[in-house]
């Protein structure tokens, strides 16, 4: 027992940020931007960045937890904070899909973008994080949903989770919002392309109409400065740019939420696992991310 009342034997998902509960942004309602969070990469306890949990068996060399969690291992041991317990029921090998990946795209379309009944959405990727923000902009009400992928199996499975539409490229999806809103553009654009460059954001900022939403969830390179849009654009159409961390989740109430929509049939979470591996397949499995293979690749211990 501990804190937060985790005893052995509970099922838990661990969230990719920590949540402490009782900082300024925990106890506010956003829990994704919990203070402890500032130490995400630096491998070490919440408690104390200089020191981590785990140890090389032998050497003792010390092992950093990216996230503090490291999930590629068979047993860890990671903070309360990192971790939210769940039913029983929920399968293990899909529960895991809620700590990062579909939290953040869900939540991107419903929190961040505010998608609602009759909206047009673009999502600009397709991987991982983009699915689930074609399948919460769906669940949002959005008429029509505009996916964006090179990749063609990307296209197709977003047609099999709720988009209308699946394009190649944004100059396709941008003429399509137009075409489907009487020129004005789509209500939203969300990015979620796997490295997010200045130029991606911009023609996502260029595809939304007046006082529409740009949202930013894809990383790009640290030191990246500077977006190529016109100041005048922002202000004189009142367009509004908005940055996600994990969608605007908060841990230890959307994992449940998504959950609970996975266990009433809303949720689609088997759908979205390409295909399993053993640890001893990582490489494959990072391989055939890298090659566009699967939606998700999931290890299975
Ligand atoms: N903000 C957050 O909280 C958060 C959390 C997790 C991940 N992320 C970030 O989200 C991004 C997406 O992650 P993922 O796991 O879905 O990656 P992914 O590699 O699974 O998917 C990225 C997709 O983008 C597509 N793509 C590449 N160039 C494109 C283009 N020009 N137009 C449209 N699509 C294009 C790729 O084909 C791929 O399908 C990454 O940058 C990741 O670091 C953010």
């Amino acid at each position: 027992m501990n804190g937060k009342g985790l005893k052995e034997g509970d099922h838990v998902v661990f969230s990719f940020l920590p949540a402490c509960g009782h900082c300024r942004w925990c106890a506010s309602g956003m829990q994704n931007l919990c203070d402890l969070g500032a130490g995400l990469l630096s491998g070490g306890r919440w408690d104390d960045p200089t020191d981590v949990r785990l140890h090389l068996a032998g050497t003792g060399e010390p092992v950093g937890q990216m996230c503090g969690i490291s999930t590629f291992v068979q047993t860890t041991t990671v903070s309360a904070d990192s971790a939210v317990r769940i039913p029983d029921d929920i399968p293990l090998d899909k529960a895991c899909l809620v700590g990062c990946g579909v939290g953040t795209g869900w939540g991107s379309a419903v929190n961040s973008a505010g998608a609602g009944p009759g909206h047009t959405v673009i999502v600009m990727g397709v991987g991982g994080i983009g699915i689930n923000a074609v399948q919460g902009a769906a669940h949002a009400g959005a008429t029509h949903v505009i996916a964006v992928d090179p990749v063609e199996l990307k296209r197709r499975k977003a047609l099999e989770f709720g988009a209308t539409d699946a394009v190649a490229s944004m100059e396709e999806a941008n003429e399509l919002a137009r075409g489907l809103t009487n020129g004005q553009g789509a209500d939203s654009a969300i990015v979620t392309v796997g490295v997010t460059t200045a130029d991606h954001v911009a023609q996502a900022f260029g595809a939304i109409r007046k006082a529409g939403t740009c949202v930013v969830t894809g990383l790009g390179r640290v030191g990246d400065v500077g977006l190529p849009i016109a100041i005048s654009e922002l202000t004189l159409f009142q367009k509004r740019l908005q940055g996600a961390m994990f969608g605007a989740s908060n841990p230890n109430w959307d994992i449940l939420r998504q959950l609970q929509l996975y266990r009433e049939g809303v949720l689609k979470l088997d759908e979205l696992v390409t295909r399993t591996y053993s640890l001893d397949e990582i490489q494959q499995g990072y391989q055939d991310m890298h090659d566009g293979k699967n939606l998700r690749g999931v290890i299975v211990y």
